[in-house]
């Protein structure tokens, strides 16, 4: 279980997050949801420690990981796909796929399938640049590389589109809603998603 207590977070004298908790448990889609600006990034920066917090306290699995780095975080399991895809626009689908290997083992260094049969189109793209795919195809890709590196918690921007934070009358969809929606509760989602260990390789094509 990821366990966000009472985060605060401030980008110089402006601050972002103030007192936020959250949890996300194991098995379960967790979401956040609050208007543009209300510090959804910032929650996800500091739950996979892009950002330092200024109070607070994250713990995962039971441990407590606040003063952890990303790398060391990334390597107990927590996967991150950032809001603007980041992936290598001059690396090829499957180079871009390989860089998630980095917090792995040597031996277990591989694509699992998994990830094909979520998203077909990266195996049939495997040799094509990461920069000449869709937005689309690259949302992929970007969810694909957090997936190779079999994460206990993946934490991701929501798909605006396909999950609005409104409906068409501006309501928010009720199974969405916050236990207690606040101006000053971030909008963000992470959600616990695993993939088998057993997966078999694909890497070496
Ligand atoms: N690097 C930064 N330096 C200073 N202020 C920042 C920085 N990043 C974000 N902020 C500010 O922190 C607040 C929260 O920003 P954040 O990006 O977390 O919002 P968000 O909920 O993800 O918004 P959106 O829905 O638009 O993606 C905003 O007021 C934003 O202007
Ligand atoms: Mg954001």
């Amino acid at each position: 279980m990821l366990n966000v207590d009472n985060i605060s977070l401030y980008y110089g004298a402006a601050q972002a997050l103030r007192g936020v908790s959250i949890k996300a448990e194991p098995g379960k889609v967790t979401c956040v949801l609050g208007r543009n600006g209300v510090g959804k990034t910032s929650l996800l920066r500091a739950m996979v420690g892009q950002y330092p917090i200024a109070s607070g306290t994250i713990t995962f699995d039971g441990a407590d990981i606040t003063g952890l780095r990303p790398y060391e975080r990334a390597r107990r399991g927590i996967g991150f796909v950032p809001q603007g895809r980041e992936i290598f626009p001059l690396l090829t689908v499957e180079e871009n796929l390989k860089t998630g290997f980095g917090p792995l083992k040597r031996h277990d260094r591989n694509i699992p399938d998994d990830v094909f049969s979520l998203f077909p189109v990266l195996q049939s793209m495997l040799g094509r640049r990461g920069g000449d795919l869709s937005g689309g195809q690259q949302q992929q890709l970007a969810i694909g590389r957090a997936l190779v590196m079999r994460p206990k918690t993946a934490a991701a921007r929501r798909a605006d589109r396909r999950h609005p934070a409104v409906d068409h009358q501006g309501h928010r969809p009720r199974h969405l809603l916050p236990a207690q929606p606040s101006a000053t509760s971030p909008s963000c989602w992470s959600s616990n998603i695993s993939i088998s260990p057993a997966s078999s390789a694909t890497s070496s094509r």
